[in-house]
């Protein structure tokens, strides 16, 4: 049985005012499809495991770590966030951070998160692949029985590392494929083209998993054609760059392309100067089947109702708008149908009635 220490929503979820738009925005059913697990590490939770797992960690309190958040670009951010992830050790670890996670996504009206991991960030430091997973499977059940919050585990590759690292990885993780729901890709973009794994995706498409990449966040629009046409992805990660070429524009459209855009996170990471220059309107008057979520909460300033927040206050999106990224959310994840139609009946009635 894991010691969990911590029980409830994060610290920062604090009581707010909550104006119209709020309190629409917490309450509209929603799924959260890039969510980097190791990424909801809180600080707060960092220093408790440090102390419980006997590791150093180079900050001396809570505010300096937070301090430390502050990012040029994708490269600075992960390798803080690779440093925070050397905390986790063990599967109580694993469960503490995914239950700490589902508590707050619940509070901000998630239904449902397929959320990433990255395997290799911890068997390189001896932990096994079994002790990820097996705690990040026993949050998961711990947040359906306490929320109703479905889940599914996607496997994130670490693109920096090679293709024969990979499929090491993929290895490793037989035991548990039935437990994951997709594979997917991220780390460091720029100079690890999608391209790069094309074989050790079309292996775990074989093996019946479902298939999403990092691509067109810092990388050129090459890489998301790569993604497409090399991986075969069935859901895109940011996806910003394809903005630069009409063709990819028109491609992602025709094939209702699932992007699962991080507002807060571009800002975060500049890959756009502040929220009110944020393409989601431009991307939803494209015709894009576009997503909202919150990608490294932990790191980026929210949680995935912040980020809805930020993009109706930054763009001015309307309920209508903020409804049709909620409703891509579930028609872009990888439930069933049956699942996917009750989840857009709830959400057409909460409309409704809002
Ligand atoms: N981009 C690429 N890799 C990542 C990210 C991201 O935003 N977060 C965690 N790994
Ligand atoms: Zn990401």
């Amino acid at each position: 049985m894991a010691f969990i220490l911590f029980d409830g929503a994060s610290p920062r979820a604090y009581p707010r005012a909550m104006t119209d738009l709020d309190t629409f925005i917490v309450g509209l059913p929603k799924a959260e499809l890039h969510l980097h697990i190791e990424g909801s590490l809180e600080p707060e939770l960092m220093f408790a495991l440090a102390r419980r797992n006997g590791v150093a960690i180079p900050y001396g309190s809570v505010d300096e770590v937070r301090r430390a958040y502050a990012f040029g670009n994708l490269q600075d951010f992960l390798d803080i966030y690779y440093a925070g992830a050397a905390v986790l050790r063990t599967a109580a670890d694993f469960q503490d951070l995914a239950t700490a996670y589902f508590d707050r996504a619940a509070a901000d009206g998630v239904v449902h998160a397929e959320i990433m991991f990255d395997p290799q960030t911890h068997t390189a430091r001896g932990v096994p692949i079994g002790e990820v997973v097996d705690g990040l499977l026993a949050g998961m059940t711990v947040a359906e029985a306490r929320h109703g919050l479905t889940s599914g585990l996607i496997l994130s590759f670490l693109r920096h590392l090679s293709e024969g690292e990979a499929f090491a990885t993929l290895a490793e993780a037989e035991p548990w494929l039935d437990r994951i729901v997709a594979v997917g890709l991220d780390s460091s973009e720029l100079g690890h083209p999608p391209e790069k794994f094309a074989r050790v995706f079309a292996a775990a498409a074989a093996k019946g998993l479902r298939c999403v990449a990092h691509a067109g966040e810092e990388g050129p629009p090459a890489y998301v054609w790569e993604a497409l046409d090399l991986l075969h992805v069935d859901r895109l990660d940011h996806g910003n760059r394809a903005l630069e070429d009409d063709a990819l524009v028109d491609r992602l459209r025709d094939s209702a392309m699932t992007l699962t855009v991080c507002p807060l996170s571009n800002v975060k990471l500049c890959v756009v100067p502040e929220i009110a220059a944020h393409p989601i309107d431009r991307m939803l008057e494209l015709g894009l089947k576009v997503t909202i979520n919150s990608d490294d909460p932990a790191y980026f300033g929210g949680y995935v109702a912040d980020n809805y927040r930020a993009v109706a206050g930054g763009r001015g999106l309307d309920k209508a708008q903020l409804a049709t990224l909620a409703r891509n959310s579930f028609t872009g994840s990888f439930l069933l149908a049956e699942a996917v139609a009750a989840h857009l009946a709830r959400l057409d009635s909460f409309v409704a009635a809002n």
